[in-house]
């Protein structure tokens, strides 16, 4: 190996490792936003605007990563949720009570439920108890201090309340009575509950003995311990691992969560805005509710405290359905136009301006660090380019600071849609890669064209045959940050996805940090990646490597098993032969990208022999699945038959 230290090539970008959050997974909502009760307002199964359930899009709470939308199987599974996910009655002695959903009189019309709690009976020695299960339960630990806050209207009820943490065997692990706990309109109540003892699966009850009518809303009960000690603040554990990765930037809120399942019911940084209880929340396509807790304005903080610059990702009106994309009709587009520039106002307008002094009114007279505002998330065609270009031009016209990213790639496959982009300033494209990818692909972008751009790898992980990660992830994934550092002209960011995962609600098959309500842990990827930007390269120098000659043959530099994993490329390949050491060990008349074969005119086939894929622009290939390292000669007579 020559190093050629006067022959330099391109400086490695100081922003080339950024994170990027999303809420997947339960990555914020029962992840890193403090919030230990699930549900809060209540507000978890609505129907998501713009959203019903004949139409078959909405995708219900807690239903993870969909397999079907046959509209009779959603309704099945929203029925399934019930009304008040993660709320239960509980009830001792002869206590007898029911609960529904009520929506009258609401604590605030943007959130329109509560809980009706109706006690028909209950004395001394029969109490109900409303109960909230937490994000799978709820870490208490002894000596440890946490805020409650709960709001009530009774009718006919004397109270009083008491609010409890109770282990999973019954024990009372902190108790506060609240004597007062009648009004007949809403009123707050709050306390500190400090544990006398621990337990990694407790439960919420407020519990009351006394019969009548109490409507219920906004139960929030956080650590008094959160990241910075701010309230409202991010799980300490979770926000330290982000911190600890000193990302240059913060990539937020998605990913398919800005999609929407709907435009209406995207997400939009207004709603996410000011008291907590007037959040009406937001539904993910992956599956759930969250409730807007950590919102525009907690989000942009947390960038600044953790020293991150940020890049706020904005729904330009497609919504994700199904990945079909849905525009809404570009009469929207100048509502949607003065929306995000009111959101960059303020981000970063002067406290004279309308949203600079309303973010100084929220406690923040200086500017946040907002630098890269993206339009939309993994959008191609020409329709999203001609939207983009209008976007682009507004937003530039009055912030010519910020860099505007598009989101999507400069891959082959996006062509057509880069080619009606007037001007970017930075294209994100996303690069989720099988095992051994990688290696093979070492030098996928040094064929990348350059031009007036510069390219943002907004997603990237190898995510499948590596089980839920492992090793082999993170020597694939520390491949292709090389591979990204050597093509530093063009890639001057990247960020791994996804983030976060509450082993409890996996959407995605291999993420960086796993937790669930007690514990944490992050994947070897995760120190592969803080290795290599704390001693991140400042500058690429010439090499030149000449191989070894091993005993038989000469071997390439990558070879052994072949996976490629890609885009919903549909491609399929004739005439597939494998050989071994010269040796013909299969055969398949027609195999396709998602490892199954077929004779001619016959049906597909699970095939665990072979599998064949395609990747933009690249050789077909077929491999041996037997997870060895053996070297396969390939021997492709493959063409491509089917598929765009
Ligand atoms: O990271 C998971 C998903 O992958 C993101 O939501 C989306 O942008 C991509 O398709």
């Amino acid at each position: 190996l020559t190093i050629d230290v006067n022959n330099k090539g391109a400086k490695i970008s100081p922003s080339l490792h950024g994170i990027f959050f999303e809420e997947i997974s339960h990555g914020g909502e029962g992840g890193l936003y403090a919030e230990l009760i699930q549900n809060r307002g209540f507000e978890e199964s609505n129907i998501p605007p713009g959203c019903s359930l004949d139409s078959g899009w909405i995708i219900p709470p807690r239903i993870p990563h969909f397999s079907s939308n046959a509209v009779s199987d959603w309704k099945m599974k929203w029925e399934a949720i019930g009304q008040w996910p993660a709320w239960s009655l509980q009830t001792t002695g002869k206590a007898k009570a029911e609960v529904s959903l009520s929506s009258k009189q609401p604590l605030h019309a943007a959130t329109p439920h509560s809980l009706q709690l109706d006690i028909k009976a209950a004395d001394k020695a029969g109490s109900v108890s409303v109960v909230n299960d937490g994000f799978w339960g709820i870490r208490v630990d002894k000596g440890e201090s946490y805020n409650l806050t709960y709001y009530i209207r009774t009718k006919k009820f004397s109270g009083p309340i008491t609010a409890s943490l109770k282990a999973d065997d019954g024990r009372t692990l902190a108790s506060y009575t609240f004597d007062d706990a009648k009004s007949s309109s809403w009123k707050k109540y709050t306390c500190i509950l400090k544990a006398s003892d621990s337990d990694s699966n407790a439960k919420f009850h407020l519990t009351t003995n006394s019969p009548g009518t109490v409507w219920i809303d906004f139960v929030s009960l956080f650590p008094v311990k959160t990241f910075k000690n701010r309230p409202n603040g991010m799980r300490v554990d979770l926000a330290n691992y982000l911190a600890d990765l000193k990302p240059s930037f913060i990539r937020w809120p998605g990913g398919c969560f800005v999609e929407g399942i709907s435009t209406e019911s995207a997400p939009n940084w207004k709603r996410s805005l000011g008291p907590l209880t007037e959040r009406p929340g937001t539904y993910s396509p992956w599956g759930y509710w969250s409730s807007d807790g950590i919102g525009y304005h907690e989000f942009l903080q947390f960038c600044e405290d953790i020293g991150a610059d940020a890049m706020y990702v904005f729904n330009c009106g497609v919504s994700c359905e199904m990945r079909a994309g849905v525009y809404s009709p570009d009469e929207k587009i100048p509502g949607i136009i003065a929306d995000i520039l009111d959101g960059i106002e303020y981000a970063i307008g002067p406290v004279s301006s309308k949203w600079g002094a309303v973010r100084a009114q929220n406690g923040h007279p200086a500017p946040f660090p907002l630098k890269y505002i993206e339009v939309g998330n993994e959008q191609v065609g020409e329709r999203y380019a001609k939207r983009f270009n209008i976007f682009y031009k507004a937003i530039k016209e009055k912030y010519p600071q910020l860099e505007v990213m598009a989101a999507m790639g400069i891959a082959h496959l996006h062509k057509p849609t880069v080619n009606a982009i007037s001007k970017m300033d930075i294209a994100d494209e996303h690069a989720y890669k099988g095992v051994y990818w990688p290696m093979i692909y070492h030098d996928w972008y040094d064929k990348y064209e350059r031009k007036d751009w510069k390219l943002y790898v907004g997603e990237y992980a190898c995510n499948s045959g590596v089980g839920s990660g492992n090793m082999m992830a993170a020597l694939n994934d520390a491949t292709f940050i090389l591979g990204m550092e050597r093509n530093a002209d063009l890639i001057t960011m990247s960020s791994y996805a996804p983030l976060l995962e509450n082993i409890n609600d996996t959407d995605w098959p291999v993420n960086l940090i796993r937790f669930d309500n007690a514990k944490s842990f992050a994947r070897i990827s995760y120190y592969t990646i803080k290795m290599m930007n704390e001693n991140r390269a400042s500058v690429n120098l010439k090499t030149d490597l000449k191989l070894a000659e091993t005993e038989g043959s000469k071997v390439p530099l990558y070879t052994g098993k072949i996976g490629l994993s890609t885009w919903d490329t549909y491609a399929e390949f004739k005439d597939v032969q494998v050989l071994q050491n010269n040796k013909l060990v299969y055969t398949s008349d027609f195999v396709n990208h998602r490892n199954e074969w077929r004779t001619e005119g016959g049906d597909w086939k699970v095939n665990d022999q072979a599998l064949a894929q395609t990747t933009e622009g690249a050789w077909p290939m077929a491999i041996l699945s037997d997870r060895s390292f053996d070297i396969y000669t390939l021997k492709l007579k493959a063409r491509k038959t089917g598929g765009p």
